[in-house]
């Protein structure tokens, strides 16, 4: 299977190039396939020829998307169309990664695919409308994931430890609800999915739930770490982008389409803090 992967120096590229080495990879920096120009997406896949393509590029910064909605728009939406044109005329799989920001978060219970979305972001109304184009293309799997994070890339784990490194005291919000996922574990998710041609759209998330304050103490615990770590609520922490209070993501639909490689959120994240590199 020969396989372009967007996005290529972002933390779930990273995990890809790791995890799918049997396969023929193809990861073009940003200067090559810069998602945010229609020409580089039609040339590359052109030359490329791939059977698959896994759009990890992104606009991802939430609260920058505020106020930069129209390249939020052009990355996470409008490239997203282009990418399902180039996919469609190639008959080549189109894999968007897609997010729990789609939903605001009001549920009581894990989402469900079918259920109503509500995006409450500039960035989650983008990565919406990206799923909606990434539907343009009949050959379509949309994943949708939550909290990634891993031993590589800006994410909260890597925030936590450099904060706990200063020995600073720590107030983090315990009223959001989510599953940290680790790119690790999407990448070996993602790479079955590809090899046996799921379609749809999917939720991908490591299982469980937490905090942010929850997942803080749980990483730091592994770590061995004594850190004065302190709950607060969202109120107490005012960002330009709203997030939702509750976005874990049943894993029902994926669990019958074949194997299951999500694990427990917990056990994901001793397995990165033991084994940094893979
Ligand atoms: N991180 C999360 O918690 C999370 C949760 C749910 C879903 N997701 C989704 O999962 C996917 C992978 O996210 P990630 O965590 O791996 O994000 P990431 O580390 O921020 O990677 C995204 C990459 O896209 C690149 N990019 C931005 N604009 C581009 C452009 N015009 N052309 C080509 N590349 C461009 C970024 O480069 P620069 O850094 O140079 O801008 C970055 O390397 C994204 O679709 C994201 O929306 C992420």
């Amino acid at each position: 299977m020969r396989a372009l992967v967007t996005g290529a120096s972002g933390q779930l590229a990273h995990a890809i190039r790791q995890i799918w080495g049997e396969h023929d990879l193809i990861l073009p920096e940003e200067s090559v396939l810069d998602l945010g120009r229609q020409a580089a997406i039609q040339s590359v896949v052109a030359d490329v020829r791939p059977d698959v393509v896994v759009n990890c590029g992104a606009f991802t910064q939430v609260d920058r998307c505020e106020a930069e909605a129209e390249l939020a728009s052009l990355i996470n939406a409008t490239a997203v169309g282009w990418l399902a044109e180039a996919c469609e005329a190639r008959k080549a799989l189109l894999i968007q990664i897609s997010t729990d920001y789609v939903f605001d978060g009001t549920g009581t219970r894990p989402y469900r695919e079918e259920d109503p979305t509500n995006p409450v972001s500039v960035y989650g109304r983008t990565k919406l409308e990206g799923e909606r184009q990434a539907a343009r293309c009949s050959r379509h799997l949309i994943a949708r994931t939550s909290w990634l994070y891993d031993a590589w890339g800006k994410n909260f784990l890597n925030t936590m430890l450099n904060a706990a490194a200063q020995g600073r005291a720590l107030r983090v919000v315990d009223d959001q609800r989510g599953a940290p996922t680790t790119c690790r574990a999407l990448a070996r998710q993602l790479k079955v999915a590809a090899e046996e041609g799921w379609q749809g759209l999917v939720h991908t998330t490591c299982a469980g739930e937490t905090t942010w304050h929850g997942f803080a103490r749980a990483i730091f615990e592994a770590k061995g770490l004594s850190v004065d770590l302190n709950p607060c609520g969202t109120a107490d922490y005012p960002t330009p982008a709203q997030r939702p209070a509750y976005s874990v993501l049943s894993g029902d639909r994926r669990r019958s389409l074949g194997p299951d490689l999500m694990p427990e959120w917990q056990d994901a994240l001793r397995e990165v803090i033991q084994q940094p590199a893979l």
